[in-house]
């Protein structure tokens, strides 16, 4: 279902089932769909937006396309936003809320996930042309920024191709992929946003919670720790436990033990990252797990080697 919007020439209806081809260069006199908003409605749906790694590699052009294509939905707690199976019509922007996800197989359901006050979901169906994986049920009172499927479909898929052919080679080259088919890679090229970092800027902050994981696209970042085990004169001081570089991920330890940020990681001069959500992670890189958890336990061998215990990442934070 498109939602009643007022479009800027004629109807958007006819759009609806034309087949996508991300080579054929679209004029741009497509009718735009358009929800007036009111200044301080945009300033919400500004910040609500900022992080949306989907929405990161869209040009300026795009990206107010896009803005002004979106309209406020309020949700009350129960209320199903999404129900696995049926056709995608809009892609969801989260303002606020928690949203559990719940995934139906051999008829049985599971929540497989939640989403805590921000981040975004409804984009398989509509990039994929396929039914809805998941159910998004509302826990609380929410409220949610939704794009249409034409619009979304217009400019993210546009975009996406655009994405693939940046993107294909240099994720072909990261090792902890390799073991994925080629079609597994380029389902991670979709979902990426590049986000880039200045020398010195935090990336990661020991004792966050984690939502993201990242690869080095370019540059170098820095891994450092605040260790509970060293004495209280070097307590406070934090200590670098190691760099990646190109190809190399990081961030992926708190996903996978459900445990705040273990260290800190901060740029050393400009640095771009490839960004993934941690929904994405968890569906996308289950055939890269036991790469990670071998790693894991280099990582408690490194601090029991500098600390003289793996404490750190039994139990992280500050
Ligand atoms: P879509 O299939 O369009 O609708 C349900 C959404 O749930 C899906 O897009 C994703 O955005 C989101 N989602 C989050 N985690 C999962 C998961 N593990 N499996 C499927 N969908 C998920
Ligand atoms: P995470 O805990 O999510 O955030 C900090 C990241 O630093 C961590 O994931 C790892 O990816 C990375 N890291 C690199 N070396 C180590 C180490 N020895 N101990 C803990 N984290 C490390």
């Amino acid at each position: 279902m498109v939602q009643v919007a007022q479009v800027v020439a004629g109807s958007v209806s006819h759009l609806l089932d034309r087949a996508f081809n991300p080579d054929e260069e679209e004029e741009d006199t497509e009718q735009r769909v358009v929800h007036p908003k009111t200044d301080e409605q945009r300033c919400r749906l500004q910040e609500a937006c900022k992080d949306i790694l989907l929405f990161k590699n869209l040009d300026q052009e795009q990206l107010s396309q896009v803005l002004d294509a979106m309209f406020e939905r309020k949700v009350k707690p129960q209320e199903h936003v999404i129900d696995q199976g049926d056709d995608g019509d809009n892609f969801y922007v989260i303002e606020r809320g928690l949203y559990d996800i719940v995934v139906a197989k051999d008829n049985q359901s599971r929540c497989v996930g939640r989403y805590d006050n921000h981040g975004s979901f409804g984009e398989l169906a509509l990039m994929y042309n396929t039914p809805r994986a998941a159910t998004i049920v509302a826990t609380t009172e929410g409220a949610l920024w939704g794009l249409d499927r034409v619009t979304f479909r217009r400019i993210i898929l546009k975009n996406n191709a655009k994405k693939r052919k940046t993107y294909e080679l240099f994720i072909e080259s990261v090792p902890l992929l390799k073991s994925l088919e080629a079609s597994e890679r380029m389902k991670i090229v979709d979902v990426i946003g590049e986000k880039v970092y200045q020398d010195g800027e935090r990336i990661i902050s020991q004792g966050d919670k984690a939502d993201c994981f990242y690869i080095v696209e370019s540059g170098e970042v820095k891994i450092l720790i605040k260790s509970k085990t060293m004495t209280c004169k070097e307590a406070n001081q934090e200590v670098e436990i190691a760099r990646c570089h190109r190809g190399q991920y990081f961030g992926e330890l708190a996903l996978v033990t459900n445990k705040p940020r273990a260290a800190s990681a901060y740029a050393v001069g400009e640095v771009k990252c490839l960004v993934m959500d941690v929904q994405a992670f968890e569906r996308l890189l289950g055939p890269c797990m036991d790469i990670m958890k071998r790693n894991i336990t280099h990582y408690e061998e490194q601090l029991v080697a500098m600390f003289g215990s793996s404490m750190d990442l039994m139990d992280p934070g500050n």
